[in-house]
């Protein structure tokens, strides 16, 4: 492993969350059967709980117990994992934290320095000024890096005023933004699919492509962040980052090289090649509802607005389907249609390539299939893998065309199923490899395109969303959003 010379501490501030719980303690445990971390690691958690150093280790091996991917349970890898843990209470715009941080730092002999915001995100400013003012972020003589979750900003000026202050203390080489998306095995799989393949880069274009649809559907509902979805919306929560990642590896061109600044300036020309969606713009191509009571899996479900900490009155979207354009020479004329939501049947994150249709009334056959002859399916997850539909005749001595697949399964073939996105994303960064990790001018450019159809609602505000009903596949409105214009329909995931 690269970079892991002299003793190295990831830092979480916000040890006490449910990120920590769920997701990194369980990838840093995977990583340690792995073994696959540093020597010499220690993890450093700060937070306001009262805890000590037995708090931090008994709840977050209650994480590992809970979350983490391999079972049964190694007691001898939680124990290791355990001893490497340290807690210092502060809240974090106490100076004093950070210098009892900064002590902690020095005492260990920690060489390279990880910070991890776990925290809430009103609290990033806070915590990247107070490691400034403490020093702390100069303190070890190796390698400082800083993993910032999202959301990075809440529109595209409130994300410029973070990458002020993060930049402040930080060189933009040692900030990680995630987006878990990108950790996903299956969305990295989308450039291998792509790049490593000749049979199908040469049909990735307007002269072979009719359109494409990406699905982000979710079973979930908003359990108990509704203080921040309340402010978020799908919009924020799921299109800015994931759906727009999905998107700009779906278009984007070729790499120079496989490194982080070359695959990110391909997506970034891809999101500034976006067609803005400003006022009317904005408003025929987006579709935004709410969902209400129903019934997830046979079992009833609350309404959005019974959920508690909604505003009663909330026109917050919790469904969002878009039809967007990518003003470039490779996809100009191809629409992309997206969608996510929450309260949805089915847990599905595919991207679907429909290809143009061949002439078949000049034979007088029928395609069975009606809308969609050729769909080229990246089932990113839950089932991963890759379905192409294709047709083929139908027996019988009709001229019928009948859709039929050929499926690559990742369980199947490869056996289990792929790993945690934290784990290769914590794995990545520990390595200095920032390729799955977004830069300032990305974020800043899906930002920018977003916050035009934030401005745009906002100047056409409504009083009621339209709804629809907790496990049914989202609005109307929606399919007239996909059939008005083009004719098409959405993709029905398998
Ligand atoms: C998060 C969103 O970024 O992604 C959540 O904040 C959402 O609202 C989650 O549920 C979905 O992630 P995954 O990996 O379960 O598809």
């Amino acid at each position: 492993m690269k970079n892991t010379e002299g003793a190295t501490a990831i830092i979480i501030f916000g040890v006490t969350g449910d990120l920590t719980h769920r997701k990194l303690i369980p990838a840093l445990y995977e990583l340690l059967i792995g073994k696959r971390l540093p020597e010499n690691l220690s993890i450093i958690g700060l937070a306001r709980r009262d805890w000590d150093d037995d708090a931090m280790r008994y709840h977050l091996g209650q994480g590992i117990a809970e979350f983490a991917r391999s079972k049964p349970i190694s007691n001898e890898v939680v124990n290791n994992l355990s001893d490497r843990m340290h807690y210092i209470q502060s809240s974090f715009n106490e100076l004093d934290g950070y210098v009892k941080l900064r002590k902690k730092i020095e005492n260990l002999d920690v060489a390279n320095c990880l910070y991890y915001l776990a925290a809430p995100p009103e609290t990033y400013s806070t915590i990247i000024k107070q490691l400034g003012a403490a020093t702390t972020s100069k303190s070890s003589p190796g390698w400082t890096r800083i993993i910032v979750e999202k959301p990075y900003g809440n529109d595209l000026d409130s994300a410029r005023a973070l990458d002020g202050d993060v930049h402040q203390v930080f060189d933009e080489s040692q900030i990680y933004r995630i987006d878990h998306y990108l950790g996903k095995e299956t969305v990295q799989n989308i450039l291998v699919f792509r790049f490593a393949n000749g049979i199908f880069e040469p049909l990735w274009s307007r002269r072979n492509v009719d359109h494409i649809q990406i699905t982000v559907a979710e079973t979930v509902g908003v359990g108990s962040r509704a203080g921040y979805y309340e402010q978020s919306g799908v919009i924020r929560d799921m299109f800015q980052n994931h759906i727009l990642q999905l998107l700009a590896l779906t278009a984007m061109e070729a790499p120079v090289a496989f490194d982080a600044n070359a695959v990110r300036d391909e997506k970034l020309k891809i999101l500034k090649s976006l067609r803005p969606l400003t006022g009317n713009d904005a408003i025929t191509n987006t579709y935004r509802a709410q969902y209400v009571a129903g019934f997830i899996d046979g079992q009833r479900v609350l309404g959005y607005k019974d959920e508690v900490g909604v505003n009663p009155a909330s026109t917050t979207e919790t469904y969002l389907a878009a039809r967007l354009n990518i003003d470039n020479w490779r996809w100009a004329g191809v629409p992309f249609y997206i969608r996510s939501g929450k309260r949805l049947p089915r847990r599905v994150t595919e991207i679907d390539i429909h290809f143009n249709h061949v002439p078949l009334p000049l034979f007088g056959w029928k395609n069975l299939a009606g809308d969609a002859p050729n769909v080229l399916s990246l089932n990113i997850q839950p089932d991963e893998g890759i379905t192409l539909t294709f047709g083929a005749k139908a027996p019988g001595p009709l001229n019928e065309i009948a859709p039929v697949k050929m499926h690559f399964d990742y369980e199947k073939t490869f056996g289990g199923e792929p790993p945690e996105a934290y784990e290769r994303l914590l794995l990545d960064c520990l390595n200095g490899d920032a390729t799955l990790f977004t830069r300032t001018d990305e974020v800043q450019a899906a930002w920018a395109f977003t916050t035009d159809i934030l401005n745009a609602w906002k100047s056409s505000p409504v009083s009621n969303l339209p709804v629809y009903e907790a496990g049914t596949w989202g609005p109307v409105g929606a399919e007239d959003l996909i059939s008005s214009q083009d004719s098409h329909t959405w993709h029905m995931p398998d």
